[in-house]
């Protein structure tokens, strides 16, 4: 039979928290090899650098990845941004999005800038972009709602395995697929969400896991994190700023020891903002700064870029003290008692496996 199938060989870098994007590589992977291509699955796990890769015959390499604040995860980011230069070779974006399903309706995630950015980037570096493949896989955000039932995944599953088939072959085919750009005036609307999550955003959220007494210091999330957040401090896990909050810690824990702190994210806040910006506006005023910090628009912007910073430091501080507060059973017991997390009923994600 004869096929018209354009490549050779396949690559696909892939980012994967809790198993979407991973699974969307496989099933592209399979495609391929059952349409008589060479394939290779490149995990970025703790990648700083790309080699450049072997380009044998006609090539076709892909990204695959998360959506994390409208955006790519910045791992995948900065693997697009130090990706080699191989001048007119195609390639496709794919991200995985958090998906939901009310009754019988598919409720889609959305990408804001995780399609755009490293189409732009790639674009720079001359490669040729066939296709932008956004798919509504379950959402994994552990933090904001409980994993989704195993019953929904399935279906779920289901829908979005056909549409990544039929776009391999499409692709494989010759043919160009922008399905992305379809949602571009939404996406482009959540340009100044996208940024903030990417440079002040994350490094909060990075801060919103603990490991309860549940913890037996197996150390398997310190082992399995892809970015290497995570150390073990005391025998206790420690999350460092460049966590990826992908959430991938929360889901395989054994012992379901690690929580959401969503209780004390609320009080850290609450005091934070009650305090910093009066003690602040105080400060500055007593050393003569009260005509400057009147309500112009650009001492406003000014403000925040004084405080933001503040927040921050602040957040990474009191993040070591309740670090340090759970050794302590009554600080474990308050934690638990305002975490969401810590609900039986707030199941944790398991995608089904490959
Ligand atoms: C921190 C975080 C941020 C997220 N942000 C978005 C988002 O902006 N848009 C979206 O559609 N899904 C978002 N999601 C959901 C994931 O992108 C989605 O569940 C994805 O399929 C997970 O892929 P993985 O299993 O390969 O990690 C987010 C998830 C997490 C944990």
């Amino acid at each position: 039979m004869e096929t018209n199938i354009k490549y050779d060989h396949l690559i696909i870098y892939y980012f994967s928290g809790t198993g979407n994007a991973k699974n969307t590589s496989i099933w592209i992977e399979t495609i391929a090899k059952e349409n008589g291509l060479t394939t290779l699955l490149i995990n970025l796990d703790h990648k700083k650098y790309i080699e450049t890769p072997t380009v044998i015959g006609k090539t076709l390499i892909g990204f695959c990845a998360p959506t994390h604040g409208f955006n790519l995860p910045p791992i995948v980011l900065n693997a697009i941004w130090k990706f080699p230069k191989l001048k007119n070779t195609d390639v496709f974006i794919i991200n995985t999005r958090g998906g939901l399903k009310l009754s019988k309706l598919f409720l889609p995630g959305l990408s804001g800038l995780a399609q755009i950015l490293p189409a732009l980037i790639l674009l720079a570096k001359r490669f040729r972009i066939v296709g932008m493949q956004p798919i509504d896989l379950p959402s994994n955000w552990i933090f904001l709602h409980p994993g989704l039932k195993p019953k929904v995944i399935d279906s779920i599953y289901q829908r979005c395995h056909p549409i990544i088939n039929n776009f391999t072959l499409d692709i494989l085919e010759g043919k160009r697929k922008y399905k992305a750009l379809l949602s571009l005036p939404i996406d482009i609307l959540t340009t100044p969400i996208a940024i903030l999550y990417l440079f002040i955003g994350r490094f909060f959220l990075a801060k919103t896991l603990v490991a309860t007494d549940n913890c037996n210091s197996c150390g398997k999330c310190v082992k399995q994190c892809p970015v290497g957040a995570i150390t073990m401090l005391d025998h206790i896990p420690f999350w460092s700023y460049e966590c990826e909050s992908c959430m991938r810690c929360v889901n395989i824990c054994p012992e379901r020891a690690i929580e959401t702190t969503q209780g004390y994210n609320f009080v850290f806040f609450v005091l934070a903002f009650t305090i910093i910006p009066p003690s602040l506006f105080y400060l500055m005023s007593t050393i003569g700064f009260s005509n400057w910090i009147s309500s112009s628009v650009l001492t406003e912007n000014l403000w925040e870029l004084i405080t933001m910073p503040i927040y921050l430091a602040l957040a990474i501080i009191s993040y070591k003290i309740l670090h340090f507060g759970m050794r302590f059973h009554f600080i474990n017991r308050m934690i638990r008692y305002t975490s969401l997390s810590s609900n039986k009923f707030w199941r944790r994600y398991h995608p089904p496996k490959y």
